[in-house]
């Protein structure tokens, strides 16, 4: 049966991480430990009760929305967007050509790659980074190219040091900010002018992930890379609706951009799925609709989680900065504790029952990090706090 076995794209992914923190995880649940899991961006908190009511109506009173979606979206759900972008961003869109749903940005984001990228076409990517940005490329049979993100420039990319083959070979770029896994965010915006020249000169698709364009602190708004000049001719933009309205598990969100840039992803989407369900779609609209109280509500929310983890760390000698953005805390592991990343997050799931991600799981550059979420309630990181403090003790200098 040798014929009979998975593809070499399959074969040359990294093993995915979220599976191997999950499989230590579900150990440890059968151990009966008590796991406090701060792993994966997974939010804890509910969906807002006006767009869950507005499914359920849906659902129940509207069976027509139960027949195939139309796949880049209904006109209602692009509407809808169109109007947000406008609100939030000062982004002028047409809902009928520059916008198209999701099932997830997730989906679009490998997807694009697809409808991208020929086998041996290389693509920029920022590392550490989301794991779909350099697997993406990878199941399209693309090379990756690294961008190192390094704490001495706060985890912006040296454009400047790539190399000019590199530049001059990739085909895309891709961008988070704020940032996941590092929670940086863009405080200059000459740094993104410079990525859009950038693209310009070299004819590379500039990819940006705004996924968490809304989970900002200290009065920090992201910006959205449409409000810089240019960009609209080189750059597609992806929105994702899990962290913003905390629908992780609803499936949507959208890509949005000049029709040419856009319209590849639209084909290559249409040969494969329906997109998001039209109930999910027209709940997603009235997230868009309706008072965004509940999103700066639950921004103040992760601020105050983010300031009781900082404070706390830093209170055991691990130091933290307080990010202005994202769900994360992302930590360079104290150097008084001789351990790699996957090693120190392994351990700490088994011996304490904290569950974080290592910084590895990322890309190599992420090496000597780990990642936390902050998606648990409240009470809970006082326990997180007192387990580090113990596990920091009894493993300094080992
Ligand atoms: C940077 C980034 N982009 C995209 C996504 C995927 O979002 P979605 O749930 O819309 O697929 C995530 C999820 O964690 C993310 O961190």
């Amino acid at each position: 049966m040798d014929k009979i076995k998975p593809s070499d794209k399959l074969g040359a992914l990294p093993p995915y991480l979220f599976a191997r923190i999950n499989a230590i995880k579900e150990e440890a649940l059968a151990k009966k430990l008590d796991v406090i899991d701060l792993g994966m961006g997974n939010p804890d908190l509910p969906t807002p009760p006006h767009i869950v009511e507005r499914l359920i109506d849906t659902v129940k009173n509207h069976t027509r929305t139960h027949r195939y979606p139309q796949a880049k979206g209904m006109p209602r759900f692009r509407r809808a967007v169109a109007a947000w972008m406008k609100n939030r961003f000062g982004v002028a869109l047409d809902p009928d050509s520059q916008i198209i749903t999701l099932i997830g940005s997730k989906e679009g984001i490998a997807h694009l790659c697809m409808a991208y990228l020929n086998p041996g076409d290389t693509v920029l990517v920022c590392n550490p980074s989301y794991p779909v940005h350099f697997n993406g490329v990878i199941l399209a049979g693309g090379v990756v190219h690294s961008v190192p993100l390094l704490e001495q420039n706060k985890f912006i990319p040296d454009l400047a040091s790539i190399p000019e083959e590199a530049a001059r070979k990739a085909k895309i770029l891709f961008l988070n900010y704020p940032n996941n896994p590092t929670a940086a965010v863009v405080e200059d915006r000459k740094f993104l002018e410079d990525a859009v020249n950038f693209c310009k000169k070299h004819e590379i698709l500039l990819v940006y992930d705004n996924a968490y364009s809304e989970l900002t602190f200290d009065g920090y708004v992201a910006p959205s890379i449409f409000e810089i000049p240019g960009a609209m001719d080189i750059a597609l933009e992806f929105h994702s609706f899990s962290k913003t309205f905390n629908m992780a598990g609803w499936r949507i969100g959208w890509a949005c951009g000049a029709q040419k840039l856009l319209a590849p992803l639209e084909k290559f989407k249409s040969f494969l799925d329906y997109g998001s369900p039209t109930f999910v779609q027209l709940a997603a609209s009235a997230a868009l609709e309706g008072s965004q109280d509940c999103v700066k509500e639950q921004s103040l929310v992760y601020q105050r989680r983010r300031d009781m983890m900082v404070e706390g760390l830093n209170k055991l000698g691990w130091k933290a900065d307080k990010p202005k953005g994202s769900m994360y805390l992302w930590l360079k592991i104290p150097e008084k504790v001789k351990m790699d990343s996957m090693t120190f997050a392994e351990r700490l799931l088994k011996e304490t029952g904290v569950c974080i991600t290592p910084g590895i799981g990322f890309g190599s550059y992420g090496e000597g990090y780990v990642r936390m979420s902050l998606v648990t309630h409240d009470n809970r990181f006082h326990d997180v706090l007192l387990r580090l403090k113990k596990f920091l003790n009894e493993n300094s200098g080992k």
